[in-house]
């Protein structure tokens, strides 16, 4: 399959996209994770991206076009497709994206947008726990890991990020609604979009999210 998965901070994105890894074998591509990796390595990009991420604004679109870039042709899961998550995010991505695809005769098929208001979020944002190594998570209420503050899988601790305040949250949703709402606009227009109601509990969301690929796609 070849996707990319829209939605404001909380909406799921991170939580559904393995899943749908799973499924279709194919690679999951979270720019958000790639950066936060970057962080951690306290490479120079990593420095320079954490004041932005911490700020809750855009890293620059010629930085994530090239590490998206490069992961479509170096990651072999790829082969199988792609899911992407938190990219595009400006009207400029999105057409350097179609451009890339349009090249290797890749088109996308499918653009979901998870659809939530944004006074659901900040529950969602505050609880959240992540493990870094994996991008896997989690919350404190909704999705608790099965031991306290320890990864499932690993076992080993689990954090917060450090945009997972109120403070940062408000910020990031206005640079969403300013700048990323436009490319839902931009798929509006191509006939791949579809918006599927992101409030409900995750399997109920899954469960909607399934009914994209009716299509046969
Ligand atoms: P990024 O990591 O992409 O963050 P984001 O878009 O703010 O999205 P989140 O990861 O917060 O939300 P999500 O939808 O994945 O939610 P999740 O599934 O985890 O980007 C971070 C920063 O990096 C950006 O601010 C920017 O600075 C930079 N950046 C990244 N990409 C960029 C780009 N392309 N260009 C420029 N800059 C870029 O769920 C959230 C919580 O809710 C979890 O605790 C989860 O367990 C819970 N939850 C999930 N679903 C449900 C449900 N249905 N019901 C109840 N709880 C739920
Ligand atoms: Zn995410």
């Amino acid at each position: 399959v070849r996707m990319i998965l829209m939605g404001p901070p909380g909406a799921g994105k991170g939580t559904q996209a393995p899943k749908l890894k799973e499924k279709f074998s194919c690679c999951h591509l979270a720019t958000g994770d790639m950066l936060r990796s970057q962080v951690a390595k306290k490479t120079p990009l990593g420095r320079e991206a954490k004041k932005i991420m911490d700020q809750g604004g855009l890293v620059s679109d010629e930085i994530v076009i090239g590490m998206i870039k490069a992961e479509l042709e170096q990651n072999s899961e790829c082969k199988g497709g792609f899911i992407l998550d938190g990219f595009p995010r400006t009207v400029v991505q999105a057409q350097r994206l179609d451009a890339m695809l349009t090249d290797k005769d890749q088109k996308l098929q499918h653009a979901v947008e998870l659809q939530i208001d944004d006074g659901l979020l900040v529950s969602r944002i505050t609880g959240r726990l992540v493990h870094p190594a994996s991008g896997r998570s989690y919350h404190k209420v909704f999705n608790p890991p099965k031991q306290n503050m320890t990864d499932d899988v690993t076992g080993e601790p689990l954090i917060q990020r450090s945009d997972d305040n109120a403070e940062a949250l408000k910020k990031r949703l206005v640079t969403y609604h300013e700048q990323t709402a436009p490319v839902v606009g931009y798929y509006q227009k191509t006939g791949i979009w579809k918006g599927i109601d992101a409030s409900q509990e995750p399997g109920h969301v899954w469960k909607s999210l399934l009914g994209v690929f009716d299509d046969g796609k």
